[in-house]
């Protein structure tokens, strides 16, 4: 189950930019007659693993309240991996360990500014006789083509589908091209073991897997103008850092007329949000934009300058007297 978004955007007060980046977690659930696993009042929180009352319900991060009866997952992985398929393995081609485990392709994440994505790999969970045995490992990784992984589209390829071929073989599918791997194991399967699982593990470390260092890993870190503080805090976790967006689901800020034309159009849709089909450069999206209008005027008038004259753009600032006299206009 993919956990919710946006701790930190929505109560900033309560969780800091780093705990919005690694939680909620993400959920291996096993469903049961009659289970409740608390959405939408809790949420899982791998790092205390513990479920805990969502803000939204007066939780705080630590307030467990009607969260005690809801049922645990079998376990709790890093928040925005999205897990986007998962497989049993039940062939023979793989070393015996793999098999009745669970694999899951998690296609990454999109919203953890300030801090790098994650995800992006083929986890494996070992299970024996239908429970988890062992802890979380990664299966295959490298799809990205780069560990250090800071918009959503510098990854060339992102895991997402998989299947099991008659003989064994594991597919995974990609959502960026289309394309296709199969994974064939071709080794001894009587000497497989610890000394090929170390090698596994240590990617564990690597940028696109580990936990981010609050202070070392955060991209903002040190002084920044104020637009692209406010660009970074509130656009970036869906335009992205580069303001290229995601394809097909948040469309891009370079070289559109939505940004570089009509002033008044564009601080309305920071006011009000944005819905239903437009088309950008091309591309058609129909998707929600949400309403910002608990920014002030200076701070969007600060960060429609930062994206007017930036993401390859070059059109005027945008005045606070600008936004002050759409916003005055709304809540006529
Ligand atoms: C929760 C995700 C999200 C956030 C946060 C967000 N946007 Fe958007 N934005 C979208 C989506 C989705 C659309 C397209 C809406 C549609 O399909 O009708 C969009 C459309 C736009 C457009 C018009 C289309 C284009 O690409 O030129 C502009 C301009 C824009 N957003 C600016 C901003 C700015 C500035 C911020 C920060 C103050 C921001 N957005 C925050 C998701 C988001």
């Amino acid at each position: 189950m993919h956990g919710r978004d946006n701790l930190h955007l929505l109560y900033p007060e309560t969780f800091t930019q780093w705990e919005s980046a690694v939680l909620p977690s993400e959920e291996f659930i096993r469903v049961e007659e009659g289970g409740d696993y608390g959405w939408p009042y809790c949420y899982y929180d791998q790092i205390n693993e513990k479920k805990v009352l969502a803000p939204e319900y007066g939780g705080d991060g630590e307030i467990i309240g009607r969260c005690a009866d809801m049922d645990d997952p079998v376990m709790g992985f890093p928040g925005h991996w999205a897990p986007n398929d998962l497989l049993f393995y039940t062939g023979d081609q793989f070393p015996d360990r793999y098999k009745n485990g669970a694999f899951i392709a998690f296609h990454g994440s999109t919203n953890r500014s300030p801090y790098q994505q994650s995800g992006y790999f083929v986890a494996f969970v070992p299970f024996v006789n239908g429970q988890v045995s062992g802890d979380w490992e990664v299966f295959a990784n490298g799809f990205a083509g780069k560990e250090l992984i800071i918009n959503t589209n510098d990854a060339e390829f992102r895991p997402m589908g998989l299947a099991q071929g008659p003989d064994g073989s594991l597919y995974v599918s990609d959502s960026r091209v289309g394309k296709i791997w199969r994974i064939l194991y071709k080794g001894d399967k009587a000497t497989f073991g610890e000394a090929e699982l170390a090698k596994m593990e240590a990617q564990k470390l690597v940028a696109n897997i580990r936990n981010p260092h609050p202070v070392e890993d955060n991209l903002d870190k040190g002084q920044l103008p104020e637009g692209k503080k406010v660009y970074n805090t509130y656009c970036s976790p869906c335009h992205q850092r580069d303001g290229k967006g995601a394809k097909g689901r948040i469309p891009e800020l370079s070289n559109t007329d939505w940004v570089t034309g009509d002033k008044s159009r564009l601080i309305n849709i920071v006011l009000n949000g944005l819905e239903g089909e437009i088309e950008v450069n091309g591309e058609l999206y129909d998707n929600i934009m949400p309403a910002h209008q608990f920014l002030t005027d200076e701070q969007i008038s600060q960060v429609l300058t930062f994206i007017r004259k930036n993401f390859e753009n070059n059109a005027s600032a945008v005045a606070k007297e600008d936004v002050a006299k759409i916003r005055a206009k709304i809540l006529n």
